[in-house]
């Protein structure tokens, strides 16, 4: 059986950008405003006071600096603190295929391929933005690709999973060439007047091509990367949830669905199970960890990518063994690995290998080691 290859990836970057700064000034002002139109209630001890978010703070505890985002000015205004995307009609596309479209293009064009070569489209997000039709057929209509489509979710490990099904899939015969796409409007399950969380997140797409080995080194293509063994794990745990969806209509205060997470626990069980889920993945490859290059890691937290890198290469890692994109990006959700990905994959040079690596609600992680064929 012909190898199985990452022949093109793409990236959609929203034209608007959130400092810390910004976002933090916004969300003082909703407290200040708060605490004085309950400052009765405050005083009688009725309602807890709430208190002021800090630039600095979140640059330390996650190294965000800033974040993309589809809507700035309803994010940053203290009446919404949400972003403003107009309900498409039926006639539109939806701005998740709208985001997929242009992450697709590139990753197409770095393939050297049409769309209608691709005969599978893999929508793999976090958060679906209807339940049907599948976002994937929608966009498999729109960039005109044959085949077949459909929508998975496995919340950060969305894109690892997606290009592991989509290697199976063509491995099986299912598919030849598959475009798989991570459209995440992280912006839109985040509740930006939470103190706790309202810095983590932002919005982006990423696009991966996969297909077999011969036919994409035969296009003489610069950038391939092989996929040489991957590893996926799951175990439940409720340290991030996600309770928004279609039962919304059943609460009386929707806001409460929306994101929430214990960072710390999740910090201190995450690390473990992803250093791992890395080491059993070099040991089925038999590569030792002073072969690998490079580690793509989901874009979450510095410290805890600082932490995971050094149990894996036992150093201090440089930012070439584990390149950030968290400063600029914040955490996009599944997307967050692959930007990392796609943005510092050249630094590999030929036959050398790196690990893609993602993790996060579920819990879920995914490791695909990749060696640079061409
Ligand atoms: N500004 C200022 N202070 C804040 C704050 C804010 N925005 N948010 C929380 N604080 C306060 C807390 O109230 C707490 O105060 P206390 O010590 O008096 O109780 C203190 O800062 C520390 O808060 P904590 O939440 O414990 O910080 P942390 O160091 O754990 O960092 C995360 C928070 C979320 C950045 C971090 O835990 C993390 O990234 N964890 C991993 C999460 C992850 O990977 N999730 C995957 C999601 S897909």
């Amino acid at each position: 059986m012909n190898s199985i290859v990452i022949s093109g990836t793409g990236l959609f970057t929203p034209e608007f950008s959130i400092s810390n700064e910004e976002l933090v000034s916004s969300f003082n002002e909703y407290v200040d405003n708060f605490n004085i139109e309950n400052k009765v209630a405050i005083d009688a001890g009725e309602t807890g006071a709430l208190e002021h978010s800090s630039a600095e703070f979140i640059e330390k505890v996650s190294g965000i600096k800033s974040r993309f985002v589809l809507d700035k000015s309803g994010i940053l205004d203290t009446d919404t603190m949400r972003p403003i995307l107009a309900i498409r009609s039926d006639k539109e596309h939806s701005v998740m295929v709208e985001m997929a479209i242009e992450a697709a293009n590139e990753a197409l064009f770095e393939a050297g391929l049409q769309a209608e070569d691709i005969d599978m489209v893999l929508v793999a997000a976090s958060n679906m933005e209807r339940a049907y039709p599948a976002i994937s057929v929608e966009l498999q209509s729109a960039l005109g690709c044959k085949g077949y489509g459909f929508d998975m979710n496995i919340a950060c490990s969305s894109a690892t999973f997606g290009i592991n099904t989509a290697m199976d899939a063509i491995k099986s015969g299912s598919a030849t060439k598959v475009l798989m796409v991570n459209p995440e409007i992280c912006s839109g399950h985040l509740n930006f007047r939470d103190r706790d969380c309202h810095f983590i997140f932002g919005d982006v797409c990423t696009a991966v091509v996969l297909e077999e080995k011969t036919p994409a080194l035969e296009r003489q293509l610069e950038n391939v990367f092989e996929i040489e063994q991957t590893r996926l794990f799951t175990q439940f745990s409720n340290n991030i949830r996600n309770n928004f969806g279609f039962l919304n209509r059943q609460s009386d205060d929707p806001q409460k669905l929306l994101f929430k997470q214990n960072g710390r626990k999740v910090f201190k069980e995450v690390v473990p199970v992803v250093v791992n889920l890395i080491k059993e993945l070099l040991n089925t490859a038999a590569v030792k960890t002073s072969e690998i290059k490079t580690l793509w890691l989901h874009q979450a937290n510095s410290n805890m990518n600082q932490l995971i890198a050094r149990k894996i290469f036992d150093h201090e890692p440089s930012e070439q063994e584990s390149p950030t994109v968290l400063d600029e990006y914040a955490n996009t959700s599944s997307a967050g690995s692959v930007i990392a990905f796609h943005k510092n994959k050249t630094n590999l040079a030929i036959n050398e290998q790196g690990v893609i690596c993602s993790f996060g609600a579920g819990y879920s992680a995914g490791a695909i080691l990749l060696k640079r064929v061409s």
